[in-house]
Order: C-alpha cells, then sequence, then structure tokens
C-alpha cells in the first residue's frame, strides 16, 4: 500500500492523493498522518510518498521499503533524519519541473541582461538614459549545478547565445557548455560569471557556498539568480557585496527561514528582487506520472533514476 505523508493543507493531499491513485490504478493510495483518511494498519504501507512529512513517522511503518520525495530537493528530508536508514530515498526528477525553473531563470535572466533594474530605477526618477547594450553572446553566464535543472537552464541561455560555464562535482563537456569542478572549477566559474545561477542541492559541502570570499571572485558588478537554497548563501555578506557596489542584482528565490521574515532587510533593499519559492512547483500530474512509473518499477524489480545517495547528500 502506498501513503501520502505531507504536513501540507489537507486541500493539496486531496488533490495529490487523486492524482496519484489516478496514475496508480493497480494500487491503493492512502493519505497517511496528520491527515489520515483510512482506518487500516500502518503496517500495511510499504512505500511512502513524502512532502514534509511528520517527524519521526517513517520510523513508524515497520513495512516501509521505499521512500519517494514531491520535492527535488531533498535536504529538508536529510536535514530531519525522516528517512530510517536502509530505506532508499527517491527525489523527484521531473522534465516539466526543469522547464519551469528554466522558464524561471531565463525570465530573469533576460530581464538582468536587458539593465531592466537600472531602467526601472531610471523610471522611478523620470529619467531618459539609453546604455550600451551588450548581446548575448558577449554576457557570460555561470551556473552553480549541472544537475536536471542546470542542464535545462544551461540549454534554454545557450539557445540565446549566452556563453555557459557550470560547476558540478564532476568535470565534464555537455552539450555545447563546459563543466567545471572543484576549487579551482569554481573560481573559474565565478570569475567570468557576469550573471550567476545557483542551482546547487543543499549538502554540507555547498552550504554557505557563496560567502564574501567566493562573491569577491566574481566581476565587478555582476548579478546573481539563486534558486537552490536559501543555506547557499550568506545573507549578511550577501547585503555587503550589494551594498559596496561588487555586487549589481540579486534575484532570490529561496531563502534560509521560509517565509521570509517581515522585517528582513532583503525584502526593501533596492537591488533584491524576491519571490516566495516560486521558481518550480511540482505539478500533481506530471510527477504522479513519474512517481507511478518509479513504483511500477521498483515493484517488478527495475531500476529507475532519482534514488538519493546518502554519502553525497543529493
Ligand atoms: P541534481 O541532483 O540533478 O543536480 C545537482 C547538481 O549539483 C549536479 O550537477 C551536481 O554535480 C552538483 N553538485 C552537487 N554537489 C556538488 C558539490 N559539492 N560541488 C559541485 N557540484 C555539486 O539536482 P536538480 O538539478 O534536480 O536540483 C537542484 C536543486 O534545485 C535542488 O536540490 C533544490 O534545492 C533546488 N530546486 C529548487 C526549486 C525551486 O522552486 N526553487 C525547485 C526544484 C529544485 P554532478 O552533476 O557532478 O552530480
Ligand atoms: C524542490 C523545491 O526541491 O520546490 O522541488 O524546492
Amino acid at each position: 500500500m502506498i501513503a501520502l505523508l505531507s504536513r501540507a493543507a489537507r486541500d493539496k493531499v486531496d488533490i495529490w492523493a487523486k492524482r496519484l491513485q489516478a496514475a496508480m490504478p493497480e494500487e491503493q493510495v492512502v493519505i497517511g498522518p496528520p491527515h489520515r483518511d483510512w482506518p487500516g494498519d500502518l503496517s500495511e504501507i510499504d512505500i511512502a510518498v513524502v512532502a514534509d512529512p511528520p517527524p519521526e513517522i517513517l520510523y513508524e511503518l515497520p513495512s516501509l521499503r521505499l521512500a519517494q520525495s514531491i520535492w527535488a530537493g531533498v535536504d529538508g528530508l536529510i536535514a530531519a533524519e525522516a528517512i530510517p536508514p536502509g530505506v532508499p530515498l527517491v527525489r523527484l526528477i521531473d522534465p516539466a519541473l526543469a522547464e519551469d525553473m528554466a522558464e524561471y531563470v531565463m525570465a530573469n535572466l533576460l530581464w538582468l541582461h536587458r539593465q531592466h533594474p537600472l531602467y526601472a530605477r531610471q523610471q522611478r526618477e523620470h529619467r531618459w538614459q539609453q546604455h550600451h547594450q551588450v548581446r548575448a553572446p558577449g554576457r557570460h553566464i555561470g551556473l552553480l549545478g549541472a544537475g536536471e535543472m542546470g542542464r535545462a537552464v544551461a540549454r534554454h541561455a545557450r539557445a540565446f547565445g549566452f556563453p555557459v560555464t557550470a560547476w558540478a562535482r564532476t568535470p565534464r563537456t555537455s552539450g555545447d557548455f563546459e563543466v567545471l569542478s572543484g576549487a579551482d572549477g569554481l573560481r573559474a566559474v565565478l570569475a567570468q560569471a557576469e550573471i550567476l545561477v545557483n542551482l546547487l542541492p543543499l549538502t554540507p559541502e555547498t552550504q554557505g557556498i557563496l560567502r564574501a570570499e567566493t562573491l569577491a571572485l566574481l566581476p565587478a558588478g555582476a548579478a546573481i539568480i539563486s534558486a537552490g537554497r536559501g543555506q547557499h548563501i550568506i545573507i549578511a555578506d550577501l547585503l555587503a557585496a550589494l551594498d559596496n557596489g561588487r555586487l549589481g542584482h540579486a534575484v532570490l528565490d529561496v531563502f534560509p527561514d521560509e517565509p521570509l521574515p517581515g522585517d528582513h532587510p532583503l525584502w526593501s533593499h533596492e537591488k533584491v528582487t524576491i519571490t516566495p519559492h516560486v521558481a518550480a512547483a511540482t505539478d500533481p500530474e506530471t510527477a504522479s506520472k513519474i512517481i507511478a512509473s518509479n513504483v511500477g518499477r521498483f515493484r517488478r524489480g527495475l531500476p529507475f533514476e532519482g534514488i538519493v545517495n546518502a554519502e553525497r547528500g543529493y
């Protein structure tokens, strides 16, 4: 039996349960704690579909064999030690999610590239002043993370003609952009990134990766788009770099504490654009089909993508 375990609002959980059941008519999908909708025994559950599950709940499922996240990032589950040892955790790999992310990044990337923050300031001052516009091939994009999200962004950025250099754990040439790795690779990516896009997963190695020392490596006036996780950036260092002119602008979708507290200085900073963790939201319809495929392959003992490597943390 498959149980959906989530502390999200009941109406959202109901939509998910319906979609999952429709995608897997041969399975019984139930809503587990805290919105429990069936009177059965927790020992009947062998697969958990999770999004912010109640703490410890997975340890109460003696027959659990698989945990499938409906989020791409599983840092929260790992940090909370929500998954019992020995139970494989699967993250969501959904091409629709990656396309949505690419759309979010490209919207902001083009807005930054075409100097809209500057023109918005001029508009507030009723100032008519034209600035030289660099063409896309002359604007270097740095990408932290070249996974499902990063590759989709790189594809769209390359289609516009932007040169892209990415940073990942494994160095490679991916299509028509280079992927560097290690400390030297990071320095090289940062040194040429006029627009830096952060799409890393949060792990002990990537936490705080954007701090004074690394921000100082970016070209003067560079912009950042961050949709990975809030803990990647030391916010005090980001604010200092924006204030001293080292950075031109930051577009932030993710924050160490979400929701971002109402009195946080980021809200009113002239050089900061905030979105409330909406870059790419899981679509129950597309994701349910992917989860159904994973479940089907798991039941038949076939391999499938997305199993989290506990050692790497993503
Ligand atoms: P993937 O696992 O597919 O890709 C992760 C990338 O990061 C890989 O290229 C990986 O390298 C690289 N990486 C991981 N650790 C390191 C490290 N220590 N040093 C260098 N590179 C590293 O993840 P996704 O692309 O699917 O998702 C990335 C993140 O995006 C998620 O974890 C989540 O935090 C965030 N996200 C945010 C959303 C939003 O709405 N804001 C929506 C969806 C995701 P390698 O290729 O060598 O393995
Ligand atoms: C995700 C997210 O990880 O929405 O899927 O951040």
